[in-house]
């Protein structure tokens, strides 16, 4: 499996946001980013919050579930304990929800503005164990990139 060059992606990630402010355009391009650059994966999109509950935005992948309670799943408990979840089973996690059957590991990371949590960033392996701590330090990078511009 190639490894991530992050801080590249992070870098092109800058430039296709530079100057945009159409939040689904940006969330857009960065999942179609990850997509292309990152290898072992079988799902990378954005949950935003919506009226206190985490709302599908823009991914790559199959189709997912729309609405995830906050506490819920991985997702839900990135946002409640606003950590990232690096998840090296996701069978062992309890209330994991599964969108497609094919994953087996995942690594969700808390997006911020003005402070407060805006959404979340989830990626799913279908391979156990895919996601290590130098996959959630270089997409922290990436993240901040987001968090500059959402
Ligand atoms: N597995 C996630 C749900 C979202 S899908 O992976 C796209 C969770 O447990 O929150």
């Amino acid at each position: 499996m190639k490894k991530t060059n992050y801080e590249m992606v992070a870098k092109q990630a800058a430039a296709l946001v530079e100057g945009v402010s159409y939040e689904v355009a940006n969330l857009a391009n960065v999942s179609a980013l990850l997509w292309q650059e990152m290898d072992g994966i079988n799902w990378v999109g954005f949950y935003k919050m919506v009226d206190g509950a985490l709302v599908l935005g823009p991914f790559q992948g199959k189709p997912a579930c729309v609405r995830i309670a906050v506490g819920r799943g991985v997702c839900g408990t990135a946002v409640a304990e606003d950590r990232v979840q690096l998840v090296y089973d996701v069978h062992q996690f309890p209330g994991h929800i599964a969108c497609d059957c094919a994953s087996n590991s995942e690594i969700v990371l808390p997006i911020h503005v003005n402070g407060a949590v805006w959404g979340v960033l989830d990626i799913d392996s279908p391979e156990i164990g895919r996601f290590t701590e130098e996959d959630q330090a270089g997409l922290e990078l990436v993240v901040k990139v987001l968090e500059e511009a959402l």
